[in-house]
């Protein structure tokens, strides 16, 4: 008898076209199925005919909607509960044995206690429903980079969005042979049914959510929600916070950044990674399109979300994107912002909370510049242009894989990653922060980037407008203390001969209207360029206090239309009294991290003001 079989006689509706012969995880999947009850225990298998059969079971639960074959083929749209729309920040938990590891940046509870709590909501939560067991691998298979988690759960609109965004099913247990580990990634819309009761579209626990890690035993548990970061387990909470934390103890990074190729006409190419915080742009920047005008110039996309960032025998640092898919935003996404992830939507997509055409197609805000005549919106009710009301809910977003992307780089899913020479980082900021600069040397590219912030918009709890400190873009995703983390990036960058070179960008600097300056989307290649050429010794740059800034001679401007080097000063701008304010609130910031945060932080923080108040003196 094998160990499958002597675990199917323990539990009795056991279906899996394959061998499972890794007795950790048949012992794993054994106990879960008893505290959870589900009716029936399935084994994801990855293929497409699996995938086929459940989104036909999702049409026939009216989960899904399928989409019109001729002009969206193979594609769905999901309507989520209006109470399940985005990750729960608030209700995002790191659990470690002591509460200061976790951080102030962190929710926390003691692993013991969190644990009695979840395994009685995980108790007979299943009931009713099946249970999908989803082998995945976050990185190429096989990649001594890669991990391997396995996710249970009891939505099949999760194991759809994980083929998608993984490389999942069967292969990944292959690979997992007898004893290799796995990352246990509990899951459950905690919605049992009880007999004969009918099911709703969108289950999931209007009341009790819990989103929980346990870095220090490599777990996860996540109750209550079944939308994006909350319940695809290997993004946000294996690939960010538990990935982040293994790598603070391994010497690497996971980090909430995209990669991208930049490829000069004469063929010089390199590679850059760029943190922007949630919403804010790396999707757009991932698939850049440059400019006409710039010819012979290619973008190549690598992963619009993560990177898992580790230092190479050549003194550089080498990145992969986890990933397999892209779980992107879908309002703003438009043939003239994005054209690229447009054409990657053409097919094979899953679709969630936009609107629905009459001729069962897909819309949102920002598709076209003018609104269909009628629509169904994200809620399932009938629209019109000017009824008060978003077609599409902001957080709409569509999950698709990755190879449909035209600007796919060749090297995507090489095993040891590409080599990374710039870093970039970038937020929201009306004001303050300048179009572009870079800093001077790695250790005051750590301090802009653990500084950085961004306006908050709807999918962070504060209110709309304020600025959040937003450190590398990692405050809602760092699996530990954020002062640590500051440490270890600081260590990083001097553990390698050749760090990156790192640069801040802001794309969202407004005038006195309020009106965004810069016209950004593939007009960003001119910055682009600007840190391209920077890598390779070859552009301009003024010294300032904040390090080296390009002067208006420095960019290439050739084929723009309606921009003035005036409305350049402005986004160039550095008001010093603005200055003195923001290194105010870097001073909070700090404090909060209290002991754990870095000396030469500080010191850094101490040398910036007193060229501040020096700058400020030869002004006057
Ligand atoms: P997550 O998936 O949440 O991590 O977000 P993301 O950083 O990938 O954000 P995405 O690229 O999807 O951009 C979200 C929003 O930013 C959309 O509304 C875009 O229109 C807007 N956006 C992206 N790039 C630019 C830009 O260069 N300028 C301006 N003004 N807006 C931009
Ligand atoms: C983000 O919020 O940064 C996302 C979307 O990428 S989610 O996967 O839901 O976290
Ligand atoms: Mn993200």
């Amino acid at each position: 008898m094998t160990a499958i079989d002597s675990v199917s006689k323990k539990f009795a509706n056991v279906q899996s076209s394959y061998p499972i012969d890794n007795l950790k995880l048949l012992e794993w999947v054994t106990e879960a199925a008893a505290l959870c009850q589900p009716d029936r225990v399935y084994w994801c298998d990855g293929s497409e005919e699996e995938y086929n059969r459940l989104c036909q079971e999702m049409v026939d639960a009216g989960t899904f909607i399928r989409l019109n074959q001729a002009k969206r083929p193979n594609s769905y749209l999901a309507r989520s509960a209006p109470s399940d729309v985005a990750r729960v920040e608030d209700r995002t938990f790191v659990c470690t044995k002591i509460k200061e590891d976790s951080g102030p940046n962190n929710n926390w509870m003691e692993p013991e206690t969190a644990k009695i709590i979840l395994k009685d909501f995980f108790k007979g939560s299943m009931r009713g429903r099946t249970m999908y067991v989803v082998p995945f691998s976050m990185g190429p298979l096989g990649s001594p980079l890669s991990q391997i988690g396995v996710e249970i759960t009891d939505s099949p609109y999760v194991v759809v969005n994980m083929k998608h965004m993984t490389r999942m099913g069967k292969k990944v247990v292959e690979l997992l042979g007898t004893d290799s580990s796995f990352v246990p990634c509990m899951h459950s819309v905690g919605h049992p049914l009880d007999p004969k009761e009918k099911d709703v579209a969108w289950p999931c626990n209007p009341e009790h959510k819990y989103i929980c890690h346990f870095p220090e035993t490599k777990e996860i548990w996540s109750y209550g929600s079944g939308y994006g970061g909350n319940a695809l387990l290997g993004k946000k909470c294996l690939a960010l916070r538990i990935a982040s934390s293994l790598g603070k103890k391994e010497g690497w990074l996971a980090e909430h950044m995209l990669i991208l190729g930049v490829k000069s006409p004469t063929g010089e190419k390199c590679y850059v990674a760029a943190a922007f915080p949630s919403a804010c742009g790396k999707t757009n920047f991932a698939m850049l399109i440059p400019p006409s005008s710039f010819k012979g110039w290619e973008v190549t996309t690598v992963g619009d979300d993560i990177a898992w960032i580790r230092p190479g025998k050549d003194g550089k640092f080498y990145a992969i994107n986890p990933e397999a898919g892209f779980f992107g935003v879908a309002p703003g996404t438009s043939a003239k912002t994005n054209p690229n992830a447009l054409a990657t939507l053409g097919k094979n997509c899953i679709f969630t909370n936009v609107a629905l055409t009459p001729d069962g197609d897909v819309w949102w805000e920002g598709l076209s510049d003018e609104a269909p005549a009628e629509l169904i919106d994200w809620q399932g009710r009938n629209w019109i242009p000017d009824c008060g009301r978003k077609a599409a809910h902001p957080n709409s977003r569509f999950t698709v894989p990755i190879d449909q992307c035209p600007s796919l780089d060749d090297q995507w899913d090489n095993l040891e990653g590409v080599p990374i020479s710039a870093f970039v980082f970038g937020g929201r900021r009306p004001s303050v922060i300048p179009l572009a600069f870079q800093s001077i040397n790695w250790d005051f590219g750590v301090y802009m980037a653990a500084t950085m912030g961004s306006e908050t918009t709807a999918a962070a709890v504060g209110k709309v407008g304020e600025v959040r400190r937003d450190p590398m873009a990692m405050l809602p995703f760092c699996g530990y203390h954020m002062g640590d983390y500051f440490d270890h990036w600081l260590k990083m960058g001097h553990m390698v001969q050749n760090p990156p070179r790192v640069f801040c960008v802001n794309w969202f600097r407004t005038d006195h209207n309020g009106k965004i300056i810069w016209p950004g989307f593939g007009e960003n290649m001119r910055v682009l360029k600007w840190i391209s050429d920077r890598v390779h010794g070859k552009a301009g740059a003024a010294q300032t206090f904040l390090g080296f800034m390009p002067r208006h001679k420095d960019i290439d401007w050739t084929g723009i239309e309606k921009f003035t080097p005036e409305q350049f000063d402005d986004l160039m701008h550095i008001d010093k009294e603005k200055w003195h304010r923001e290194l105010e609130s870097h001073d909070e910031l700090f404090n909060r991290l209290n002991e754990r945060m870095p000396r030469e932080l500080m010191l850094i923080r101490e040398m910036l003001n007193l060229s501040l108040v020096r700058d400020m003196s030869d002004q006057s």
